[in-house]
């Protein structure tokens, strides 16, 4: 059994409903996150590297383009706390004999001993209870000079995909409060400044936090949209926390329907996003 340490609120939250939700809509939510991935591909392609630790790895796609850009000389660990969603990212890269996966706790594991030049993520790094013993312990597993490159997303009011679903809640009860900056989840590094000491906490230098505007867009009919955002994200969680009942959800499910047919365009549905992306040296 994988010791989660002081992260075992995700562990179980990655190992159980969430996790098989992005495991279900895993190419949904590559099309989604695409424009992401080309802004992480795009920062890292002046650096120079072998080894690389893919962290929070999900389903492993941003492994796949990694080695289907940089060819089978680029040696990969894809590092992630989701047995469920390793085992998607195993399938999707078994040709790829230079990938490896392994799962743990980023804020305690060893990675194996290995050494990367490179480590990036798309979204798997805040998630951390102690975020700055998690940095320092992914900076030990870094080469001297070596780069640390995510995306995070930047605060919530600014990001559709979460924000909208969320609106339709209201009439259900949803009382949550927005996600918190400072705490583990996707707004966790929403706040620079703070995500800023964390990094220097951690003993990374010439740290850069650039801001860029996005979107989030799919090909997706509305209903297949709905069904994905009743299951993935922010809404998602509350809808779980609320207990409704059938009919209830299958209401909320038309909602969202009616709302993407509103702003469907050219056959996309696509959402306003602000990312961080960020780069620092170990
Ligand atoms: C939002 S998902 C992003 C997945 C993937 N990077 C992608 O872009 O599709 C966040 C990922 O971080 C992983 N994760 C959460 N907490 C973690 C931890 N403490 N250590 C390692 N991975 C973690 C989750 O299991 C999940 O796969």
């Amino acid at each position: 059994m994988v010791d989660f340490g002081e992260n075992t609120a995700q562990g179980e939250f990655w190992n159980s409903k969430p996790g098989q939700a992005w495991v279900r809509f895993d190419e949904a939510m590559n099309e989604r996150l695409s424009n992401v991935t080309e802004h992480l591909m795009k920062a890292v392609e002046p650096l120079s590297f072998n080894s690389v630790l893919d962290l929070g790895c999900g389903t492993g796609a941003l492994s796949a383009r990694l080695t289907q850009d940089y060819g089978p000389s680029l040696r990969l660990l894809g590092s992630d706390i989701s047995q469920i969603m390793l085992e998607r990212a195993q399938e999707k890269n078994k040709e790829n004999h230079n990938v490896t996966f392994r799962q743990g706790d980023a804020q305690i594991d060893d990675f194996g001993g290995e050494r990367f030049d490179l480590v990036i993520s798309r979204f798997g790094s805040m998630f951390f209870d102690d975020p700055i013993k998690a940095f320092s312990n992914i900076r030990q597993a870094m080469s001297k000079g070596g780069t640390l490159v995510f995306a995070c997303w930047a605060p919530y009011k600014e990001n559709e995909f979460f924000y909208l679903p969320r609106d339709f809640l209201r009439e259900y009860g949803d009382e949550t409060s927005k996600p918190e900056a400072r705490a583990a989840g996707p707004f966790a590094f929403c706040d620079k400044e703070y995500l800023n000491e964390i990094l220097s906490a951690s003993g990374y230098k010439n740290i850069k936090i650039d801001e860029v505007k996005t979107t989030l867009a799919t090909s997706d009919t509305p209903e297949q949209n709905a069904n994905l955002l009743m299951k993935v994200g922010f809404g998602a969680r509350v809808i779980r926390d609320l207990n409704l009942d059938e009919a209830q959800i299958s209401q909320i499910k038309e909602q969202y329907m009616a709302h993407a047919i509103e702003r469907q365009k050219d056959g996309m549905i696509s959402y306003d996003a602000l990312i961080y992306l960020v780069t620092a040296k170990a």
